[in-house]
């Protein structure tokens, strides 16, 4: 069983996060998930580019940065300026999706686009190739805390075989809902990269993240 944990640090400790990063780094933690929300694409608004500026500078692990905002091809620049190392964006909220890729990594970031529970695979069909990774909304974007939708697992499945059927090695990442009684399905169904903000972040985080990493591997 191999993957990755991301900490979405939206339900980190803003008083402290400085501390709460240094203790993810501590614990083994390459990547973080940091949303991004508008107010329009989802009902909430979250972190902006000033507070990916100031974490940039004191951590070096990879930022994946997840734009909850319509028309996001207005904001790249700002992500890749604040320190991000690869954006993604939703195929719902972009109009000329392919362009929007070839975008974010002719500013050499990693590219990926997040779907949303009731958004088909299909709608990804010819991009596939353009893709670094697939995020797969596993609750409705805007919120954490959330249950995990169970009909997400079948797409997790549905997901693995359409990009082998398709020849595409893009990873796919999982968000919203992530537990430890979950991980293991996810990642058995196809998942390489799980999302977990309020299960990481409740309770002793380094413990969280240890028993995470016994689980994904
Ligand atoms: C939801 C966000 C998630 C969220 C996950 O819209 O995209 O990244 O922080 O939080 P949990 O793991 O608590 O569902
Ligand atoms: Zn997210």
């Amino acid at each position: 069983m191999t993957g990755m944990i991301a900490p979405s640090i939206l339900s980190a400790d803003f008083k402290c996060l400085e501390k709460q990063l240094r203790g993810l780094e501590d614990a083994g933690i390459k990547k973080i998930h940091i949303d991004v929300m508008d107010g329009v694409f989802v009902p909430n608004l979250s972190i902006g580019f000033p507070v990916i500026s100031a974490i940039r500078s004191c951590s070096d692990m990879e930022f994946d940065v997840h734009f909850m905002i319509e028309n996001p091809e207005r904001f790249i620049k700002n992500a890749v300026l604040a320190g991000a190392n690869s954006i993604t964006i939703h195929q719902e909220a972009c109009r000329h999706l392919q362009r929007t890729i070839q975008e974010i990594k002719e500013n050499r970031c990693h590219a990926g686009v997040a779907l949303n529970p009731a958004t088909s695979l299909e709608t990804l069909r010819y991009v596939l190739q353009d893709v670094d990774q697939i995020l797969l909304m596993t609750v409705n974007p805007g919120f954490g805390g959330q249950k995990f939708i169970s009909g997400m697992m079948q797409k997790i499945r549905e997901c693995k075989r359409f990009l082998q059927a398709a020849g595409c090695s893009a990873l796919i990442g999982v968000d919203g809902g992530i537990t430890m009684e979950n991980a293991a399905e996810c990642i058995q169904y196809g998942a390489t990269i799980l999302v977990a903000g309020s299960s990481i972040f409740q309770g002793n985080i380094q413990e969280n993240i240890k028993q995470f990493q016994k689980i994904v591997g």
